[in-house]
């Protein structure tokens, strides 16, 4: 998400509630309504017509949206069946798609009987669970930050098709986030490459949501800096570690960066350092680098010399390249 300079964040959030109520209403509605009815309402010559004669398909999913974890698997339930309830098993051929926070809808996976296709990124990550009759829920795995978005549970059985659509979405955090140089003026792509830099995405609307749902706002509008962030990031629990290195007489950039180097890592950025604070609790009251040239430090547990008394990742921009200190590191696991 991005925040034009200026622009008011609470009234940027009721604004967004509304839509989002909307939305879920919206969602209720589309969930709930999607039976249909085959009627004969021809003269009875076609076999299709004459079998399905007042026979209706029901999809359902019993969640409306699910959470899952960066790198983990997650199962989207979908299930299907007739009512009144078939003598004989058809064919049915059930699609899945998946669409992001505002691109098309592309396919995920389609599958005929036991035999099924994924595409794309998809491919090799998504299959079908079908352990039973009817059921038609999609496992995805090596969960990635921009596999959230919508999913829709298709069923077609040749005459008509009825779908489903089911919400995934990642634990994560969002962070305001300004790279240097670039200030106020981020385009949607510059942001969304800005983000993806530290190792995140472009926050979604939902995703800012539930953000301030859970306390962003302590670094929103009690911090007066808060219009000069041009993008709001999101990133996910990690995999890896964050720690922090530190020489005696400190680090300029450089050798900051060849520091976490010679230890088989690199410098964290700074979606890193977020997900290692927020989920992994990483609390340390030492400014370090960081791979942007930025110079912060997480605090779980606020006291006295360290910062505000808020929990927080502490920043402090952009400062000359011959400063010493430490860094912080990333290590994938
Ligand atoms: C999603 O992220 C993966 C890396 O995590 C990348 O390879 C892929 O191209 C991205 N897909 C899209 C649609 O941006
Ligand atoms: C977005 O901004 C970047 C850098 O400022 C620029 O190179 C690019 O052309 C812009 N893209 C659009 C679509 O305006
Ligand atoms: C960092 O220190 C190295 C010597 O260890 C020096 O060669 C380099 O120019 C310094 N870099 C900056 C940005 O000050």
């Amino acid at each position: 998400m991005i925040l034009r300079s200026k622009t008011s964040w609470s009234r940027l959030l009721v604004a967004g509630l509304l839509q989002l109520q909307l939305l879920r209403a919206c969602l209720a509605v589309l969930r709930y309504s999607n039976g249909f009815f085959y009627d004969d309402n021809g003269n009875g010559n076609g076999k299709k017509e004459i079998y399905f004669n007042g026979v209706r398909l029901h999809v359902e999913s019993e969640e409306a949206a699910v959470f899952g974890v960066r790198g983990g698997s997650v199962t989207l339930p979908c299930r299907f069946w007739y009512e009144p309830a078939l003598s004989a098993p058809r064919r049915t051929r059930v699609k899945w798609s998946w669409q992001g926070a505002d691109g098309p809808e592309t396919e995920v996976l389609v599958a005929l009987g036991s035999r099924h296709r994924s595409f794309g990124d998809f491919r090799g990550r998504a299959r079908l669970s079908l352990q039973a009759p009817g059921q038609a829920a999609l496992l995805l795995t090596g969960l990635r930050l921009n596999d959230t978005g919508r999913y829709r549970c298709e069923v077609i059985d040749g005459l008509e098709d009825q779908s489903v659509t089911i919400d995934l979405a990642l634990r994560g955090v969002v962070f305001p986030y300004q790279p240097t140089g670039r200030r106020y003026q981020l385009n949607f792509s510059a942001a969304q490459q800005a983000c993806e830099e530290q190792d995140s995405t472009l926050a979604t609307f939902e995703q800012l949501f539930w953000a301030w749902e859970e306390g962003l706002d302590c670094y929103g509008p009690r911090n007066r800096q808060l219009h000069r962030y041009d993008a709001f990031c999101f990133s996910a629990a990690l995999t890896g570690d964050v720690y922090f290195l530190q020489s005696p007489h400190g680090l300029n950039f450089s050798e900051a960066l060849r520091a976490c180097e010679r230890g088989g890592s690199q410098a964290a950025r700074v979606g890193q350092l977020y997900a290692a604070w927020r989920f992994a609790g990483l609390d340390r009251c030492d400014a370090g680098w960081l791979a942007d040239g930025s110079l912060r430090y997480p605090i779980t547990r606020p006291r006295q010399n360290c910062g505000p008394p808020e929990q927080g990742v502490r920043n402090f921009g952009f400062p000359s390249q011959n400063q010493k200190h430490g860094v912080y590191c990333y290590r994938a696991h």
